[in-house]
């Protein structure tokens, strides 16, 4: 399915684009975002690293391949990306089938927690998904807060090389059942 825009208080989601490049270089280039990334990202990130990465990106998704890749633009601003969330909800999940980062500036506002809860409801209201798997560095408080506030359920440890040494990555189930169970919850509340 094509990516479609999302809507949440503070942001838009919006599908990734060749445009987008220049903003992702400027923010995605900063060790402490990769510190917490899994070593395949390239350190010290290259000049056209994001450039390569959204052309790269950009060629599977017309391939055919089932990725959703968003960025976050903050609402009532330039249009400026922010921040990135990517989603494979056909992977096998070994890995994870999500990944995001957001420009340090905005870290600790809930911005994240708040795209999350959005993918999440495209992932079990629009795709109709029974579950999928999510990873972080073992030592990444921040995004295994984000999980936890956003219904993944911890399953264990695997071995995946990070830039900051750990080879630890915490593995996660956020499933379908416990999402819409927790929504209700909210609402009601
Ligand atoms: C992970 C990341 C996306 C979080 O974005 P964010 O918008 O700041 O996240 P939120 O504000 O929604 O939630 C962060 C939570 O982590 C908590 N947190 C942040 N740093 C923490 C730390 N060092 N120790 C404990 N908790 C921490 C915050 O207090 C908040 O929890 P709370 O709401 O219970 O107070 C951002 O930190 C980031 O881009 N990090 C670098 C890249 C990265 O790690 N990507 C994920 C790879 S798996």
């Amino acid at each position: 399915m094509q990516t479609p825009q999302l809507d949440t208080e503070r942001l838009i989601l919006r599908p990734l684009a060749l445009s987008d490049a220049p903003a992702i270089q400027r923010h995605f280039d900063n060790w402490n975002i990769i510190r917490h990334l899994a070593a395949v990202v390239p350190w010290p990130y290259p000049a056209d690293g994001a450039e390569t990465f959204v052309r790269s990106e950009l060629s599977k998704i017309s391939a055919g391949e089932e990725i959703n890749h968003w960025v976050l633009v903050p609402r009532g601003g330039d249009g400026e990306a922010i921040g990135n969330i990517h989603f494979r909800p056909g992977a096998d999940g070994a890995k994870g089938n999500r990944g995001f980062w957001l420009a340090e500036p905005y870290w600790g506002r809930g911005l994240m927690t708040e795209a999350i809860t959005a993918v999440n409801d495209f992932a079990f209201l629009t795709l109709g998904l029974d579950h999928f798997y999510v990873c972080n560095a073992a030592t990444n408080e921040a995004s295994r807060r984000v999980k936890q506030k956003t219904g993944a359920e911890f399953v264990g440890f695997i071995e995946l090389p990070h830039h900051g040494g750990q080879s630890k990555s915490e593995r996660w189930i956020v499933r379908r059942e416990t999402w819409l169970r927790s929504r209700g919850a909210q609402s009601q509340a």
